[in-house]
């Protein structure tokens, strides 16, 4: 089994360290545009080998996508990252570009390959490298949802004082700072309602701060975050590999569910073998179908900026 990351950044990097750690391929391939960046990092990661007890070989290339060939799971990862005080939307006329070059590349030497997408703006993204490659939607995860719920779950576990690995918390929508929405009302603490451990103003500071938990990090740390995102790309590879069938909220192509259509956004989905394979309906209620419909409408204004862009 083969899988490929695009992007040896940190994110990339990460994201490598974590599948190769996990044991879930034989064969992984780091890409990168950089002259020798991709080389170095997978021999830098090829001698923790020894030291983290793995068994998964890696490799680095530069550009050079034949190295890629029957790749099973490709994560691109390119991209420029966003500074203090960007939004991941104002990424979209450098990124955009660099995705639908990578999504073909990739497609050129992996005709099956399935595409886990997490570089930004991520709804957007995974969109354009559906709509430019036209394979199957199944085939085409965004990532930002299994992220962000993490994110959800440490702001939850930090107010409860308890393990995030207690709690069950969802966030669909966009990846965006005023498009995603974590569902409060169906999180749970060891299956009881955070509700009944927390008020109403700490939840919605929980909300908030998760809303916001990309740029709170892009502030400390001068760009965004890696290990998160990194281990989040690495969670959903596994999933697909293992066929492990894990409901997971990513962005997938949408054909009427939640009454949404032509459009990549985070809903729960199942994941296994053959990518995302089934769209959960977790009934929403009237506010947050609410939520989803406004979120909704800022990707698409998003995706809208697509076709004046000249790729
Ligand atoms: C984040 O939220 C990189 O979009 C990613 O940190």
């Amino acid at each position: 089994m083969k899988v490929t990351v695009v992007g040896a950044g940190a994110v990339g990097a990460t994201c490598a360290d974590n599948i190769a750690r996990r044991e879930i391929c034989d064969e992984l391939v780091l890409l990168d545009i950089k002259e020798g960046v991709a080389e170095g990092k997978a021999m830098d990661l090829m001698q923790t080998a020894q030291l983290e007890g793995f068994d998964t070989r890696i490799t680095g290339s530069t550009n050079d996508y034949s190295k890629t060939a029957g790749s099973t799971v490709a994560v691109i990862t390119s991209g420029i990252p966003r500074k203090p005080g960007m939004t991941r939307e104002e990424l979209i006329g450098i990124n955009a570009g660099i995705v639908k070059t990578v999504t073909e590349n990739l497609l050129k030497h992996s005709p099956e390959v399935i595409i886990v997408v997490i570089s930004n703006p991520m709804d957007t993204m995974t969109y354009l490298a559906l709509k430019s490659s036209g394979i199957p939607k199944n085939r085409i995860i965004g990532m930002g949802g299994i992220l962000d719920s993490a994110r959800f779950r440490f702001y939850l576990s930090q107010a409860l004082h308890c393990s995030p690995n207690d709690l069950q918390a969802t966030v669909v929508g966009g990846h965006g700072d005023t498009t995603m929405i974590p569902l409060t009302r169906l999180a749970t603490y060891c299956g009881t309602p955070v509700s009944q451990h927390l008020d109403e103003a700490r939840l919605k500071k929980v909300a908030a701060d998760t809303m916001v938990g990309g740029a709170t990090l892009t502030g400390l740390l001068g760009t965004s975050a890696w290990y998160a995102p990194g281990s989040a790309g690495a969670t959903l590879v596994e999933a697909i590999i293992r066929d492990e069938k894990k409901l997971m909220p990513c962005c997938v192509y949408h054909e009427g569910e939640y009454g949404l259509s032509d459009i990549c956004i985070g809903v729960p989905v199942i994941i296994g073998r053959n990518g995302w394979e089934k769209i959960v309906d977790f009934q929403l209620d009237e506010t947050e179908k609410a939520a989803l419909v406004k979120s909704a409408d800022a990707v698409n204004s998003m995706n809208s900026v697509l076709s004046t862009l000249s790729i």
